[in-house]
């Protein structure tokens, strides 16, 4: 198996800097287009034959060192009991949204080889199809980030809700993220015994806080599933599967999520990422960090960014290269196949 990202993503030596691109099955493909003209996002999710598919998609055209798992980390919500629908154009919707004790007392903590059988069986079959030329990567997204959407309703601005829930109704918020943690566990638990070999915890809106808050209202609940997770893996003396922890609007939280124990730290690219290694503690794997906007540059300039980046990153026990949040879904694939011939060429020891 080409096992350089599983070898990054544990510090080890490797012989060039394994990549793989947030969203990489995505939009900005014209094969995944073509097969979303004939079905809806959500039954693509659910059919595991059609996201089997689509996840295989970049690993050939891309050459990418991982595949990720094709889903969406509001799939937890609508086990949890929440409605789920994604509309074109406005992005998801959740129904109803959770503001108070009684929907929030609605909601259950599924058992995920029921209510998300079929996101196991993707993880099952892909992992028979990949037949180990890369890793799978599964992923979920983080307590609160998952909380976002659940009590805005939707995509927000100001996540002036969810903000209000935690300053006038604590209470309310914590036994609800107690709900949601433990859903997410049980959830990235069962992907792992159906064969994930990495796990990513998506925490996208994690930086709207000041660092006092991402402590208190968003770390503890990372934390949880992080060192329940790896109770369980020792328990069950299974191989350590690596835990990436991405957090969007990542610099002004460095020293927060160096203690959330995760094995690699996803970086976003508004830090340059000696600078983020440095305040990580130096002794650290991290993830990123090129501007997904960057992939409109022309290629030689692209190119400049990929070396100045691996350079940083030099410092660091182990580096995996990847854009800083999803890559957009008018970014030209040929600059995305470019990017990781680009990070593979320069990288080779
Ligand atoms: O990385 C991958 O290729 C794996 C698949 C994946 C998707 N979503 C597919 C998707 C992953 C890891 C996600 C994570 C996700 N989903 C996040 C966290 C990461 C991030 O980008 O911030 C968030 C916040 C979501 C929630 C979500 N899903 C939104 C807000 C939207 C609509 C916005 C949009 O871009 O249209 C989605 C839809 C979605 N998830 C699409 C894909 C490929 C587009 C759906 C389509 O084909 O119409």
């Amino acid at each position: 198996m080409n096992d350089t990202f599983l070898k990054a993503c544990r510090g080890e030596e490797v012989p060039y800097t394994p990549v793989w691109i947030m969203r990489q099955a995505g939009r900005y493909l014209p094969e995944y287009r073509a097969i979303r003209g004939k079905a809806d996002f959500l039954t693509m999710c659910k059919t595991p034959e059609l996201a089997a598919e689509v996840t295989l998609q970049p690993i050939d055209i891309l050459k990418v060192d991982a595949a990720i798992l094709f889903s969406d980390i509001l799939i937890p919500c609508e086990a949890m009991g929440q409605g789920l629908e994604f509309h074109e154009g406005k992005g998801p919707i959740l129904s109803p949204a959770i503001r108070d004790a009684d929907t929030a007392d609605k909601l259950s903590i599924p058992d995920p080889e029921d209510k998300m059988k079929f996101v196991m069986d993707a993880v099952r079959l892909l992992r028979k199809e990949l037949a180990d030329r890369v890793p799978l990567i599964g992923f979920a997204g983080a307590p609160f980030t998952t909380a976002t959407y659940m009590i805005e309703g939707g995509t927000s601005k100001n996540f002036l809700n969810t903000k209000r829930m935690i300053y006038e109704n604590p209470e309310l918020y914590k036994s609800f993220m107690d709900k949601i943690t433990a859903t997410i566990t049980e959830y990235l638990r069962a992907q792992i015994s159906a064969g994930a070999q990495a796990v990513q915890i998506f925490d996208t809106w994690g930086g709207i806080f000041s660092p006092q808050d991402f402590r208190e209202y968003v770390l503890p609940y990372v934390t949880r599933i992080i060192n329940d997770l790896n109770d369980w893996m020792k328990s069950e003396n299974q191989e350590q599967v690596p835990i990436i922890y991405f957090v969007g609007e990542t610099a002004g939280l460095l020293e927060e999520i160096k203690t959330s124990g995760a094995n690699v730290y996803g970086v976003d690219w508004r830090i340059n990422l000696n600078d983020a290694i440095n305040r990580l503690g130096g002794d650290v794997v991290v993830q990123g960090n090129l501007d997904p906007l960057s992939m409109f540059l022309p290629l030689e300039k692209i190119e400049e960014r990929v070396k100045d980046i691996l350079a940083r990153a030099s410092s660091a026990r182990g580096h995996i290269f990847n854009l800083g949040h999803g890559v957009v879904p008018q970014t030209p694939p040929d600059s995305v196949i470019a990017l990781v011939e680009i990070v593979h060429r320069l990288s080779k020891k």
